[in-house]
């Protein structure tokens, strides 16, 4: 069992992320959630212990054998933070933490937001991509790691303002040119986000994986 120490914070009880084997002593937990994500073919353990099924995430990847085509992007410069913080902020609905009904979504956003944070402060992944208009607007941002020589989407939203005009695609195109030499690109979503699944689809993207998340809160 596994605690996260930012999450907490945010979500002001103590986060947990289990294995499947994990030895869970409910006694010894204060106000907590725990979290799972397990195989598909084997949900109802979960049920029995009294866990909720949140969503099911799926994994999509590609190898970089071809070169992708590079769009004009900005570095997040200090003026854009507050409308990059913002995008995150606001921008998403379909993860664990919006899922969730025992989350609220101000508290569901700010995990976005914080994470978000933590590329600009340097604290998490490379950089952060961003697709910003010659106005100044800030339309997208994807921020990306590398962990084994995979490169990872860690997360892309583009502001509702600006969707279906190709500024997904522009953002995960500038993406797999920046990281071509790694061994390969890889992203999570979720199997309700049809967007994001077409989108990685159209960059090559194919789905290698599928786990359900159960989330169980202790203590309300
Ligand atoms: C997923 C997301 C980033 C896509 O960005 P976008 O700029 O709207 O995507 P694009 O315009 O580049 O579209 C890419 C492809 O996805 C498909 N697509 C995008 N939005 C779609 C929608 N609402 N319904 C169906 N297909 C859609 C389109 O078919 C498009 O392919 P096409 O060129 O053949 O039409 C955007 O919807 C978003 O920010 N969602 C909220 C945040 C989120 O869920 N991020 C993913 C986390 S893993």
């Amino acid at each position: 069992m596994k605690y996260d120490k930012w999450l907490s914070k945010i979500v002001g009880k103590d986060v947990y992320n289990l294995e499947v084997n994990d030895w869970i002593d409910k006694q010894k937990l204060e106000k907590s959630l725990l979290c799972v994500k397990v195989d598909v073919e084997f949900p109802g353990l979960w049920f029995q212990l009294g866990f909720d099924y949140i969503t099911t995430e799926l994994t999509f990847e590609r190898h970089p054998k071809i070169l992708a085509q590079l769009h004009e992007m900005e570095e997040p410069l200090p003026e854009y933070h507050e409308q990059i913080l913002a995008l995150a902020e606001t921008g998403f609905s379909e993860d664990r933490f919006h899922k969730d009904k025992n989350i609220s979504d101000p508290i569901a956003n700010k995990i976005k937001k914080e994470w978000i944070r933590n590329y600009l402060n340097n604290k998490r992944g490379e950089t952060l991509l961003v697709s910003v208009d010659n106005k100044g607007i800030v339309r997208g941002f994807l921020a990306p790691m590398v962990v084994n020589k995979i490169a990872i989407i860690d997360l892309v939203a583009v502001h509702e303002d600006f969707r279906q005009q190709g500024i997904g695609l522009g953002l995960v195109r500038t993406f797999m040119t920046r990281y071509n030499n790694c061994r390969g690109y890889r992203v999570g979503t979720q199997i309700t986000n049809i967007p994001s699944i077409r989108m990685y689809e159209k960059c090559g993207f194919r789905m290698t994986s599928a786990k359900h998340v159960f989330h169980k809160h202790i203590g309300g």
